[in-house]
């Protein structure tokens, strides 16, 4: 082992030198609530004097962006959804001139019109430094390499990471999504420390590594940087086991910025700290929208509290957690990791269900590989949920039916309704090449 590998492996899952850390980092709560207060009322300011959707709705609930004179006082204030974004489509939520717009990114749009973002040169800056904050609290240091195979393009993954990765001084190494044997070629070539990747299809080339008959915990690989979906905690042993790797987790949306909102830091490991000093979050009960006490589960909601280009104010993220105190980073609060979107919620017979308890249970099964997929069909009036998972390769034939029939039992069990499970052979699901669609649904939707 040479000096330098022996040096970054000891280095690993540690927390980094506080000199090393943002003057943000390492703010009190006080100070930063300070802060927050601050830039919050320039951004309603900013937002209600100009982008007339905020000021029609600022004008329509009876607030002014003087009225808010404590953090508190933004729960008066009207919440923004993926709608308002699509109806002032393309750039009508742009809160500066079109020549200060230096970049935009879109959502997939998978429905309807995509929504679009934009960014000032000093929103671009302030995310790669967010960014940089992230991969660093992850474990990566300056003169890492960085094996980027997050998308580039429209979606916010691939730019996002690069411009933060360069930031911190690492060499970036910018693959993009897809070409699965060529990342794995790449891996093996450049010797990266650091990737950034979704968690699926982590999974995709982890399997290229075994095809290509490599042992892939020997690979250089040190730290995985996995968000853009969500993945259960059996997830991330899975891919610590099989790369022998730390895997923490990044959380962002487009909306708000993209990724680099939150973010696990590989020290502690227990839930993304919210970056505060640029994104406020709120936690509301999805049917209410009545803000909740910190530690109760809701959807959370983030308001921007630095962005130029696009100032978000409450905006409805569909994502479900719970916030709590900071650990690693004690001013800024932690999200629990994210168990689901209220949109990718399957109620099934009235039981609510979430692809990632699904996720947990296959991945505790013997013989299981973690590629599933979820089929939704009605038989009769009743909804019904066919899993079809993959058998791993060294599975024997005779363990398939027994492990289908504990995952029903532990389903039954833990969520409280029937599904279906068919092991299928290895090699047989579709991959995914960035974020993964769990769910089908084929369910006939009848009458209203
Ligand atoms: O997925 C930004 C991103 C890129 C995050 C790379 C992390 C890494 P969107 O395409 O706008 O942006 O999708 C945002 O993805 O509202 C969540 O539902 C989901 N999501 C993102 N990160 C996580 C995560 C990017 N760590 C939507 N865990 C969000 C669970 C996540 N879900």
């Amino acid at each position: 082992m040479t000096a330098a590998s022996s040096d970054t492996t000891r280095r690993l899952g540690q927390a980094p030198d506080p000199a090393l850390l943002d003057p943000a980092e390492r703010l009190s709560v006080d100070e930063l609530r300070v802060l927050q207060l601050e830039r919050l009322q320039w951004t309603l300011r900013h937002a209600y004097a100009n982008v007339p959707h905020y000021r029609a709705a600022f004008d329509a609930a009876g607030v002014r962006p003087e009225d808010c004179r404590e953090l508190a006082d933004l729960a008066r204030f009207p919440m923004t959804g993926k709608a308002d974004l699509r109806e002032n489509y393309p750039f009508g939520m742009f809160a500066v001139p079109q020549d200060q717009v230096r970049r935009v990114h879109a959502s997939s749009g998978t429905t309807g019109r995509p929504t679009v973002v934009g960014y000032t040169e000093r929103d671009i800056d302030t995310w790669a430094t967010v960014m940089a904050r992230s991969i660093r609290s992850a474990g990566g240091r300056s003169g890492d390499k960085l094996h980027n195979a997050y998308g580039y393009g429209l979606f916010t993954g691939g730019l996002g990471a690069h411009y933060g990765a360069e930031k911190l001084g690492c060499t970036v190494i910018p693959v993009s999504g897809g070409m699965t044997p060529r990342q794995v070629q790449l891996i093996t070539d450049f010797r990266p420390r650091v990737i950034m990747v979704t968690p699926s299809y982590m999974l995709t080339v982890i399997d290229e590594f075994e095809k290509q008959g490599l042992d892939p915990r020997s690979s250089s690989l040190e730290i995985g940087i996995f968000g853009a979906e969500p993945w259960s905690e059996q997830m991330r042993r899975e891919m610590e086991e099989r790369l022998d790797i730390q895997a923490v987790d990044i959380y962002g949306l487009s909306e708000v910025m993209g990724p680099g909102v939150a973010q696990e830091c590989v020290e502690t490991k227990d839930g993304l700290h919210v970056w505060e000093d640029h994104f406020y979050p709120e936690v509301i009960d999805p049917d209410t929208g009545e803000v909740l006490p910190e530690g109760e589960r809701g959807e959370l909601v983030l308001t921007s509290l630095s962005r130029e280009a696009m100032p978000v104010i409450r905006y409805r993220t569909r994502d479900l957690t719970r916030l709590l105190p900071g650990t690693a980073r004690p001013g800024m609060r932690r999200m629990e990791k994210i168990t689901g979107r209220t949109d990718d919620m399957i109620i099934l017979r009235g039981v609510n269900l979430f692809p990632t308890q699904i996720e947990e249970i296959v991945l505790r099964t013997a013989g299981l590989s973690p590629h599933f997929g979820l089929e939704l069909t009605t038989s009769g009036r009743l909804d019904h949920l066919a899993v079809r998972v993959e058998a791993r390769p060294d599975c024997p034939p005779e363990r398939r039916d027994p492990a289908a029939r504990e995952v029903e039992m532990a389903v039954k069990d833990t969520v409280g309704v029937r599904v279906e499970v068919a092991v299928v052979d290895p090699g047989t699901l579709a991959r995914s090449m960035g974020k993964l669609q769990r769910i089908t649904d084929r369910r006939q939707r009848t009458g209203s």
